[in-house]
């Protein structure tokens, strides 16, 4: 049958499905009286919801009982990728909904997530200390593979001291220190993730050999680090930002430090993720000569690249 460009552009199920998963719907099954009173929820308009669940095969309705229940496809919503990916009170799920004002960023190219929430992304999130904790544990969800890989695939033993700039909570420095006992590091992140990071440290027991900074890559970086890290840095900026950021990690490197972009690379259907930090961000994914171009300009020559984990390239910098 032809696809129907009405479907494709549907949103009633694509919301319903996700207030499901905020609500958390798919542990439980009974009526809709009793899902309302254990959601706090009005119950005549649960029963909507429901009902156009069932129409989409995420719900089963028992007429005897009148009982809801989650069919297979609708279980799903009990795993933690829906959990992190779908509910719209966490990170994620917020930032998702800003896809409704995409119209203002290809008008203007701005993104739009500031244009619905009225300050940009990591503004809004460090505003709301909840919303923090969600984006730093939809960090460590989407790289509980990639970053042992990254830390075993990697010579880190060559820098004995690391800087890890915008770190988050620490999870991937934690992953390279593990891996690499006599390596020593920091991670650089806004106040939030420093403080988790720090955290992070303390509990794995790393002593002096780990450490976290409050600040910003906007700022002079702490100096004399023998590798400047950007992990999943990069592509949530535009190029200015992005040059900035590079800058910065040349200026904290130089004379003879070394810069390790990891990013994912542009691949040629990853449209939905460009299409997403363009609208998030105003960032965007970038193929390996797009980054060494913007390193280039930096004053950072490349020394190599190498895929490092699953869809992640590590980019090295000598400073030129
Ligand atoms: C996509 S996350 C990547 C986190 C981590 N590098 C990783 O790979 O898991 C981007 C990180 O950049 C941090 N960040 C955003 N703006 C920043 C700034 N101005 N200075 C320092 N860190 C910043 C965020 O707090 C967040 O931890």
């Amino acid at each position: 049958m032809d696809q129907s460009i009405l479907a494709m552009a549907d949103l009633a199920t694509p919301m319903a499905i996700r207030v499901a998963a905020t609500l958390g719907l798919g542990d439980h099954a009974g009526t809709a009286a009793e899902l309302a009173s254990g959601t706090g929820t009005s119950p005549a308009a649960l029963t909507c919801l429901l009902d156009h669940l069932v129409t989409a095969g995420v719900f089963a309705f028992d007429a005897e009982s009148g009982s809801y229940r989650p069919t297979d496809l609708g279980a799903q919503l009990r795993t933690e990728d829906a959990k992190v990916l779908l509910d719209i009170n966490r990170a994620g799920g917020r930032a998702e909904l800003a896809f409704t004002d995409l119209l203002g960023t290809i008008t203007t190219g701005e993104p739009a997530y500031e244009r619905r929430y009225g300050r940009g992304f990591w503004a809004d999130i460090d505003a709301e200390p909840r919303l923090r904790r969600s984006f730093d544990a939809q960090m460590g969800w989407r790289f509980r593979v990639q970053a042992p890989q990254i830390a075993e695939r990697f010579e880190w033993g060559r820098f004995p001291r690391i800087v890890d700039v915008g770190g988050g909570d620490g999870l991937l420095l934690a992953e390279i220190l593990r891996a690499h006992p006599a390596v020593r590091g920091e991670v650089l992140d806004l106040a939030p993730s420093a403080t988790a990071a720090a955290a992070r440290f303390a509990a794995a027991g790393f002593g002096d050999r780990a450490s976290a900074v409050a600040g910003s890559f906007f700022d002079p970086l702490p100096p004399g680090a023998d590798a400047y890290v950007l992990s999943d840095i990069l592509h949530d900026w535009d190029d200015d930002h992005a040059r900035r950021i590079l800058a910065s990690c040349r200026e904290a490197a130089a004379p003879a430090g070394t810069v390790v972009v990891i990013e994912p690379l542009r691949q040629g259907a990853g449209t939905a993720i460009d299409l997403f930090m363009l609208m998030c961000f105003g960032g965007r994914e970038r193929t390996v000569a797009e980054l060494e171009a913007l390193a280039a300009e930096c004053g950072l020559a490349p020394r190599g690249t190498a895929a490092v984990s699953d869809g992640r390239t590590a980019l090295e910098f000598a400073v030129a």
